[in-house]
């Protein structure tokens, strides 16, 4: 039975690049009358340091971009992980299949390792995708929705769902696919059009906040770093031109249009004219989102009830299947 599982790190400000890569897609999905199950991976997010009551704010605030990004609570499943024991406990189980070497591999733990201390990290940062495969496997999952950083980690999760079925001589794992689709699973930094967009860079122009404000929105468009020629007059003219490429690609998905059809309107254009065009569909296309967050963000408590009710939906389909794979790990229930 098909089903999606996603989730997002209430780590920090959610950035367009979580909004076109995730937040968006997740909303499209419901459409397709497929279950939908999304989750805020607090406990993810503490394998580096929180500050408690920030992340409590981060995690309703996420919560709230959900909402208002067209994630419907009463069509979709929504919660935060640490409200469904499952999570970890599963993490556990896997912590036990997965292999030291296979998280060695994995590019997001050298990249945040690099030129620091691998040894000062946190333990929970090394085993960070036995937990994100668990997220997954608790459910059943067969469709995982995400941008281009996390494929490796759902290709991870493929593994360790073959490995367990493969040690266990079982089927109970579904191996579930990741899905990489639309022009913005890689949305790049305004200011460096071969880094990522991060809501962890340290220049807050780099990104576009789903916080932002209309006149922050047009001016960090405005100043982003481009080269000086005019869009190209074809899809081609874009291959050595990772700035005006993300730009183009952003323009797209915001208009729910390819690349292609951007470059037919704007091929020959100048910056001038590009730029202010895309500002003005970024602040359309984004604003209504800002206002509803800042809206929803109003009642916390209203928030917290929905993610319980959402938690209540989520423990309901992950604990039988905690237990399947309790028992055919051998661990002796009660009868
Ligand atoms: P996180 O919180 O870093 O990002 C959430 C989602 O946003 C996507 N994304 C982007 N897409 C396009 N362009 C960008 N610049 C960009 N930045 C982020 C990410 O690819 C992701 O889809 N490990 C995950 C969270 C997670 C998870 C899971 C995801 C935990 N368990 C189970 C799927 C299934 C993470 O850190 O995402």
């Amino acid at each position: 039975k098909p089903r999606v599982f996603s989730g997002i790190q209430p780590s920090g400000n959610l950035t367009l690049g979580n909004y076109l890569g995730a937040l968006k897609r997740f909303a499209e999905k419901q459409d397709e009358g497929i279950e939908t199950i999304y989750c805020l991976v607090d406990l993810h997010a503490i394998t580096v340091w929180q500050e408690p009551e920030a992340l409590k704010r981060q995690t309703r605030e996420a919560a709230a971009a959900f909402i208002a990004s067209g994630v419907d609570p009463s069509r979709s499943v929504l919660f935060n992980q640490s409200q469904v024991s499952a999570h970890a406990e599963m993490g556990w189980l896997l912590n036990c299949v997965a292999r030291m070497g296979w998280m060695n591999r994995m590019t997001q733990w050298k990249d945040k390792t690099q030129g620091k201390n691998a040894e000062q990290q946190s333990l929970g940062l090394f085993a960070y995708p036995a937990l994100m495969a668990a997220d997954i496997l608790v459910y059943h999952a067969t469709m995982v929705p995400v941008g281009e950083d996390q494929k490796q980690h759902v290709e991870l999760t493929r593994d360790i769902a073959a490995k367990f079925n493969h040690d266990y001589k079982t089927d109970f794992f579904p191996i579930p696919e990741p899905l990489i689709e639309g022009t913005a699973t890689r949305v790049m930094s305004l200011r460096d059009g071969t880094k990522k967009m991060s809501k962890s860079d340290p220049s807050d122009a780099s990104r576009i906040n789903l916080t932002d404000d209309a006149d922050t929105i047009a001016k960090k468009f405005r100043k982003a770093v481009t080269d000086p020629a005019p869009l190209p007059e074809s899809l081609e003219g874009l291959a050595e031109r990772p700035e005006a490429r993300n730009l183009v690609n952003i323009y797209a998905a915001l208009s729910n249009r390819n690349a292609e059809a951007v470059i037919a309107e704007f091929g020959g254009q100048g910056w001038g004219i590009f730029k202010p065009a895309l500002a003005d569909l970024a602040v359309a296309k984004l604003e209504p989102i800002s206002s509803e967050m800042s809206r929803l963000m109003n009642d916390p408590a209203e928030i917290d009830r929905i993610l319980g009710a959402g938690a209540e939906q989520a423990r309901a389909i992950a604990q039988p299947i905690l237990e399947g794979a309790l028992d055919i790990m051998g661990m002796v229930r009660a009868r």
